[in-house]
């Protein structure tokens, strides 16, 4: 069987959940999936970017990262979409992206794949289980099969989000438990869109 795509799409300003992206993204590469990892084209204006050092260099470092298109939801059998909580919500950058897939999902090219989602803020309390619910929600309009990582695996009791492998930034980087979830995730992801490649491709 051909193996799993995986598009890996992604906002971050400062960095957090890029690295939670590349994460996931081995993830899937190492489950045997061909991985695309793309970032989402930016919104905000220069003077907010230029007024923060951490997002102008975090910019500078992902420079090479191809901007997500449409094609890379069509081409994908797996998507995994990653943003920064933003008072609870996706980043605007993310939703401005999904907002241009009205003609792919009028086409019926986005039903039936697979989707999970994962997040960073700055507090623990701070909105990522609702950030990855309010990513559900377009995912439900879309006809996915959502794939979230539940307790599936010891890491999850560790880094405890059933949700989506989720960060808070306020405590640095993310770390070894985060980048294991996130491994996880995406593995799981990858499992699941491979079983659902070979049953319809035997139908
Ligand atoms: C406009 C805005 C709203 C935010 N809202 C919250 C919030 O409600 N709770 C929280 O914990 N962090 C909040 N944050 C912090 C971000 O979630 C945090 O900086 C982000 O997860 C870091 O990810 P990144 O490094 O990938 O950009 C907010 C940040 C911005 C800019």
């Amino acid at each position: 069987m051909e193996p799993v795509n995986v598009a890996v799409i992604y906002y971050s300003a400062t960095g957090t959940v890029h690295a939670l992206a590349q994460a996931i993204a081995q993830g899937a590469e190492k489950a045997g999936a061909r991985v695309r990892l793309r970032k989402v084209a930016e919104t905000a204006p220069k003077a907010a970017i230029s007024a923060n050092p951490a997002w102008v260099q975090h910019r500078e470092a992902t420079g090479d990262i191809a901007e997500a298109s449409h094609d890379d939801l069509a081409w994908a059998d797996a998507v995994l979409f990653g943003t920064p909580s933003r008072f609870g919500n996706p980043a605007s950058q993310l939703r401005a992206f999904i907002d241009t897939t009205g003609p792919l999902w009028f086409e019926g090219k986005i039903a039936g794949k697979v989707f999970s989602a994962f997040t960073a803020s700055n507090t623990a309390h701070g909105g990522q289980e609702s950030t990855i619910l309010a990513l559900s929600n377009t995912f439900y309009h879309w006809g996915g099969i959502i794939v979230p990582p539940g307790y599936t695996d010891p890491i999850q009791f560790q880094s405890g989000n059933p949700y989506g492998t989720s960060h808070v930034a306020g405590d640095g980087a993310p770390g070894d438990i985060a980048l294991q979830a996130a491994r996880h995730q995406a593995r799981r992801v990858v499992d699941t869109a491979a079983a659902l490649k070979a049953g319809r491709t035997a139908l």
